[in-house]
């Protein structure tokens, strides 16, 4: 169905004239007689095209054009001008109206212009349709899956984001818990203030509690200086507290209290701070058998999961294994300058059939291992299961050409330390390295590695 026209001119008869010698030719016309009712029109969003007079009282075609860009009505837009007003006209094309006509009309020329016009808004129509269906099929910030879960979770966050409540995103390890905090964030009208991400399980009990609420000059032996923390640097966007059911009890109190009153004191401080923060917090534990076993504060957890949000694993979603993996291979192809096309049959049917018990992330490394060892156009099963290979029973190690160096020491200290039978001393032996070395290596290569194939 062909798009409709709108004309908009002040002189009635011009209006109407229009109107019948298009209709003639089978396009559907409407007519406003002042820009205020061509804008009421025009809102109802269904013209292709719009004619309208550069001068009409109240609102000229020029001011139609800038409210239409400003709305992102994509409608075309053709001027209709007298011969003193060429100029504007023409500044108007520049800035994307898609032609002009000077007065008196020459009928000819409208009739060639109209099926081009009408056409530009077509095209224009289809790619957007496009864009957007992909966009909404495949991502949603960094976010990358098209399962009814993901959308769930992605209505979830469009709608959560502005408000101010705390959310709880709860799911197993690699799932994708800070980078749905981010979109949170990057969804929320605090998007351009600060996103201060903090790992609470990841420092004892002082140091935590420093780097939560920061410290006055003189506040311990070596506080040399004043620091803020985390609540303060958070100030006016989100704080994301990551494996938040980890903390000592005394800091699940202090935290309680500064989340309920939006202020709290620094190490040594007598001033309250007031801060406006929204909180995000992020934990791979099943919080009630926490609280149960007095691990977490019932009323610490009823603040932080004001709304509660599930992350389901990579294997209760599987639909999006595919279009992830598809595209860390790109990624990762173009970042180690292969040329990959693709994955082989049968490393596909792994990918699919896998349970993935490290979620996305384990994917990721997986593929990124398997396109760094991957030869020729594609990547094949025998890439994807190299660590299989490394793991298993004999004493040899095979290295493809094309490995790195930080990639081969890993195969070896892995391949070292699985002939051993986890022996550190042994292992760290063999390697000319010392045990804590080893271990140091081993629990960043341990990482890396998918568990369970
Ligand atoms: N839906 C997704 N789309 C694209 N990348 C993802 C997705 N989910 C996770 N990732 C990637 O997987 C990795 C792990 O994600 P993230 O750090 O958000 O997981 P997590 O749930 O916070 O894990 P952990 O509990 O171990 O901290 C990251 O590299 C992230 O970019
Ligand atoms: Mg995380």
């Amino acid at each position: 169905m062909q798009a409709k026209i709108l004309v908009a001119d002040d002189e009635r008869h011009i209006a109407e004239g229009l109107q019948m010698l298009l209709a003639d030719d089978g396009y559907e016309v409407d007519t406003a007689t002042d820009g205020e009712a061509a804008w009421e029109l025009i809102q109802g969003g269904e013209y292709g095209l719009v004619l309208a007079d550069l001068r009409m009282p109240q609102i000229g075609g020029l001011e139609l054009f800038a409210r239409m860009r400003k709305a992102g009505i994509t409608s075309e837009l053709i001027i209709i001008t007298g011969a003193a007003s060429v100029d504007s006209a023409v500044e108007a094309m520049r800035e994307g109206a898609y032609d002009y006509l000077e007065k008196p009309l020459n009928i000819g020329r409208l009739k060639a212009l109209l099926p081009k016009a009408l056409e530009a808004y077509r095209v224009k129509q289809a790619n957007r349709a496009l864009e957007e269906r992909i966009a909404n099929l495949t991502r949603f910030g960094n976010l990358i899956g098209q399962s009814e879960e993901m959308r769930r979770i992605y209505t979830m966050i469009e709608a959560a984001a502005p408000t101010n409540a705390s959310i709880l995103i709860v799911g197993e390890s690699g799932t994708g818990k800070e980078l749905v905090a981010e979109a949170i964030h990057n969804k929320s009208n605090r998007a351009k203030g600060p996103f201060i991400a903090i790992n609470c399980a990841a420092f004892p009990r002082e140091i935590l509690e420093n780097e939560l609420f920061g410290h006055e000059k003189g506040a311990f032996t070596g506080a040399l200086n004043e620091k803020p923390g985390c609540f303060e640097l958070a100030d006016g966007g989100t704080l994301f507290l990551d494996e938040v059911a980890e903390m000592e009890p005394d800091i699940q109190v202090k935290l309680l209290r500064a989340l309920e009153a939006r202020s709290f004191r620094r190490l040594g401080g007598k001033k309250e701070i007031q801060v406006d923060i929204r909180v995000v917090s992020a934990t791979n534990k099943h919080l009630k058998k926490a609280i149960d076993a007095g691990e977490l504060r019932e009323d610490l957890y009823h603040r932080l999961a004001v709304i509660p949000l599930d992350l389901p694993p990579l294997r209760e979603r599987r639909g999006d294994i595919r279009v992830l993996a598809e595209t860390f291979l790109r990624r990762f192809s173009e970042e180690n300058g292969k040329n990959l096309k693709g994955f082989s049959p049968e490393a596909l049917e792994f990918i699919n059939a896998y349970r993935w018990p490290g979620n996305v992330r384990e994917l990721k490394n997986s593929i990124e291992r398997a396109v760094i060892l991957a030869h020729g156009d594609e990547v094949r099963l025998t890439d994807l299961r190299a660590n299989e290979q490394i793991l298993s029973e004999d004493r040899e190690l095979r290295i493809p050409v094309g490995t790195s160096v930080e990639q081969a020491e890993r195969i070896l200290v892995l391949k070292t330390f699985s002939f051993v039978e986890g022996d550190h001393h042994r292992a760290a032996s063999m390697l000319g390295i010392d045990e804590d070395e080893l271990r140091t290596r081993l629990a960043q290569f341990m990482s890396l590695q998918p568990a369970g194939v």
